[in-house]
């Protein structure tokens, strides 16, 4: 269905093609050199170099504008559709002032203190998950060892009890759609309309039992927020719940699973790593960089643009920023950007975004995966992965991930 929508006669960028899905790169190298700002057959502007991309998405001049730019996109009653009303709450979706107030309400749990401190729960949850596979001889790196340990954070974050854990572990992972350049179905519009109706019956009890009895997590945190009055609404509050929920996790799993198949499609950095344990860090840079588990963020011009990329863009275009091609573009990445290197200096990637919606979970995200792969390799040294040459990827564009991985030592 999607191709269908896609195929409106766009040889430059199509990026739910099965074949872009497979590897976006070659498409990306083709965008910077062709056509480095190209217009989409939906009126989009496409921004493919890395200067143009960083430029986006710091510079004032360009912002959200999510309920003009979605009216725009859908017509006007898209704003009733439950799914999009919650979208359009969510800080990321928002400017200022409403996103300085809702960012402002959620900072201080993302910290990088805050994170560090929790890395030996990360470990505890890394290990447990080990524990329960080691004796298998095989698994599969996405649903048995990825999703837990991001999924396990974020609830322990937001003060979802244990007893609750099991649905979100085995929830479906298809809300990535909503994130996608191209226009959703009326299908599946209906389809988040009904994934959304389920997370506020979820979540409006248990925000009831945070009110009645407090605890020392995100949720606590926010329904006092609301309760204080002018803080936050209770529709805003469900909202940024529900993107703290799949932000944090959907990414990471993803960041995870795509840093594991790089690796062992790359042998000799496999063998680096496992000889130089001290390189994770960097190593964790480079996967971010060479395969990003988000491929783009968005901005819409809020004035006109006289020249971006040599091109001239009205007030209130969409400006799509290509994440993954930013970061394999030769201008920033001289010595073979196409290649995985887990040593290479200075690798800056601009795959948690930039400017005020700089990715909050970023230092989360890195440390979840700096612990998750080194204790891998550490406790099962001789993990194959069966299909490393042709694994199968999601269908998503925006969120690039691996539907399964599977593995055996
Ligand atoms: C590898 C993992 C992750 C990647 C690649 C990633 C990437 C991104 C990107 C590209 C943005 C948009 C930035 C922009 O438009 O400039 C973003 C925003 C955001 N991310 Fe992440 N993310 C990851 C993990 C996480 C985690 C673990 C959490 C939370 C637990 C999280 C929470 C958020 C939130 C709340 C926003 C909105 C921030 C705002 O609008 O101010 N992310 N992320």
């Amino acid at each position: 269905m999607n191709e269908q929508v896609q195929g409106a006669g766009d040889p430059l960028f199509n990026p739910l093609a099965p074949d872009f899905i497979r590897n976006p790169y070659p498409h990306y190298d083709r965008l910077r050199t062709i056509d480095p700002i190209h217009v989409t057959p939906f009126g989009q502007f496409v921004a493919s170099r890395h200067a143009d991309v960083s430029l986006v998405m710091r510079d004032k001049r360009f912002g959200k504008d999510f309920v003009e730019r979605t009216t725009r996109r859908y017509g006007p009653d898209i704003m009733k559709e439950p799914v999009f009303r919650s979208m359009g709450n969510w800080m990321l979706q928002a400017d200022p002032p409403d996103h300085t107030r809702l960012r402002g309400l959620v900072v201080k749990a993302f910290t990088a203190r805050r994170v560090e401190d929790m890395r030996p729960r990360i470990q505890e949850i890394v290990d447990q998950t080990i524990d329960a596979v080691k004796d298998r001889g095989h698994m599969d790196l996405i649903e048995d060892f990825a999703f837990r340990l991001p999924v396990t954070i974020i609830c322990d974050m937001l003060g979802i009890p244990e007893d609750h854990r099991e649905v979100f572990y085995k929830s479906s992972r298809d809300g990535g759609r909503l994130l996608d350049p191209v226009p959703m179905t009326p299908e599946e519009i209906a389809r988040g309309n009904a994934a959304n109706a389920m997370a506020q019956m979820y979540f409006q009890p248990l925000f009831e039992l945070r009110r009645r009895n407090p605890g020392d997590d995100l949720i606590t945190q926010l329904v006092q927020a609301e309760e204080d009055g002018n803080k936050l609404t209770n529709e805003e509050l469900t909202a940024n719940i529900i993107l703290l929920f799949g932000a944090g996790h959907e990414t990471t799993v993803n960041l995870i699973g795509n840093g594991l198949l790089a690796l062992h499609r790359n042998p000799d950095q496999l063998a680096l790593l496992k000889a130089r344990p001290d390189l994770i860090t960097n190593a964790i840079e480079e996967f971010l960089r060479y395969d990003s588990s988000v491929q783009m963020t968005g901005r819409v011009t809020l004035e006109e643009i006289d020249d971006l990329g040599g091109k001239r863009i009205p007030k209130g275009e969409s400006v799509l920023c290509l994440l993954g091609s930013a970061n394999h573009d030769p201008a920033v990445y001289p010595d073979h950007p196409d290649r995985l290197d887990i040593s290479r200096p200075n690798v800056r990637p601009l795959s948690f975004g930039g400017g005020i919606h700089f990715c909050l979970g970023a230092q989360l995200a890195r440390i979840e995966a700096e612990i998750a792969i080194a204790t891998l390799l550490r406790r099962l040294p001789d993990l194959r992965i069966d299909a490393v040459e042709n694994p199968a990827w999601r269908p998503t564009f925006v969120l690039r991930g691996l539907k399964h991985l599977p593995a055996s030592w």
